[in-house]
């Protein structure tokens, strides 16, 4: 299918979320946002250039785990299944998986619709003889799979450790809201990545090519854009920090001097040094990340990781 349909399931809902959620955030003490807004067209391109930095090692361990695995994973599962991945963005790591296990359909999730229309058309290409679909949707909320999905039974992906960005209890919700789409025989393929040394996580979201400094700063641009803000961005500094009881890197954005500044009409100030927390990204360990599946409905089945322990590839089925 050489041009696949977009179903939106977002548009004038989202620019409200949008503006609620950074209105609220910006309101709270301390100041938070979602880091869910990163990915607009300039963000989701950000994401991708991250992806490549030689600082940034999950996706070159995922993807090498996805290749040496995922024919395992198609024996397990069964051909015929409908590939339903949530976050889709690129879709990089997609073919790894869609080669190796005979799939019947091909459903990309993402809340960046234009991002998302690119790399299915690439896709499909790939493809031809798949159906492929884009749902232009928010992934944290219960989707409607479009209707090729219908009878199939399916297979849920997650890669790239997306449940990190989320608190705990939100991640069991999601995992939950996943078993709700996907239904009864269905399996789950997820990435987490593992707790490590600080000294490999800190650089891999502080890289020396600045590029993650551009992605976390690319929030302010896109406020100032979007909600009609004054937000100076020159004034903002890429702030990253290991919690340890939390087992979480934290990006934040902290303003290097005293700034006054409107959103959506809204007067918001900040002292130097104040910060806007804007990305959780948290990692597990193997029996935390086995205890967080289940929580969520999900049976681990096979796990498999890299020689370092660096990340985890589980695979999963609805309970
Ligand atoms: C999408 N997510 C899993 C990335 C992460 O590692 O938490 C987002 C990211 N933020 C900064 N670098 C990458």
């Amino acid at each position: 299918m050489a041009d696949p349909a977009l179903v939106r399931q977002t548009g004038d809902e989202a620019d409200a979320a949008f503006r609620e959620d950074i209105l609220n955030g910006l309101s709270s003490i301390p100041k938070t946002t979602p880091a869910r807004w990163f990915y607009d067209q300039r963000g989701s391109e950000l994401f991708e250039q991250i992806t490549d930095l030689p600082e940034y090692y999950p996706t070159r361990t995922e993807t090498a785990l996805l290749t040496a695995h995922c024919a395992e994973v198609g024996k397990v599962a069964g051909p015929g299944r409908a590939v339903i991945e949530f976050g889709a963005g690129s879709a990089a790591k997609t073919p790894h998986l869609l080669k190796r296990i005979d799939p019947a359909a091909y459903v990309a999730v993402d809340i960046s619709g234009d991002f998302l229309r690119e790399s299915t058309a690439a896709l499909a290409l790939d493809f031809p003889s798949l159906p492929v679909r884009a749902v232009e949707a928010d992934f944290t909320h219960p989707i409607e799979l479009p209707r090729l999905a219908g009878h199939l039974p399916r297979l849920g992906f997650f890669p790239g450790s997306t449940i990190g960005n989320f608190e705990a209890a939100v991640a069991v919700d999601l995992l939950r809201s996943f078993r709700r789409s996907l239904g009864d025989g269905a399996m789950l393929l997820i990435g987490i990545d593992r707790i490590k040394d600080p000294a490999v996580l800190i650089p891999a979201y502080d890289d020396a090519a600045g590029v993650t400094a551009q992605f976390n700063l690319n929030l302010l641009t896109r406020i100032n854009r979007e909600l009609d803000g004054t937000m100076p961005v020159e004034a903002f500094r890429h702030l990253v920090r290991w919690n340890d009881d939390a087992a979480r890197i934290e990006m934040h954005l902290q303003a290097a001097r005293d700034v006054d500044f409107t959103v959506a009409g809204k007067r918001f100030s900040m002292r130097e040094g104040e910060t806007i927390h804007s990305e959780n990204s948290h990692k597990y360990g193997v029996r935390d990340a086995r205890l967080l599946l289940r929580a969520g409905g999900w049976s681990p089945c096979r796990e498999w990781a890299d020689a370092d322990d660096m990340f985890s590839l589980i695979l999963a089925e609805a309970m």
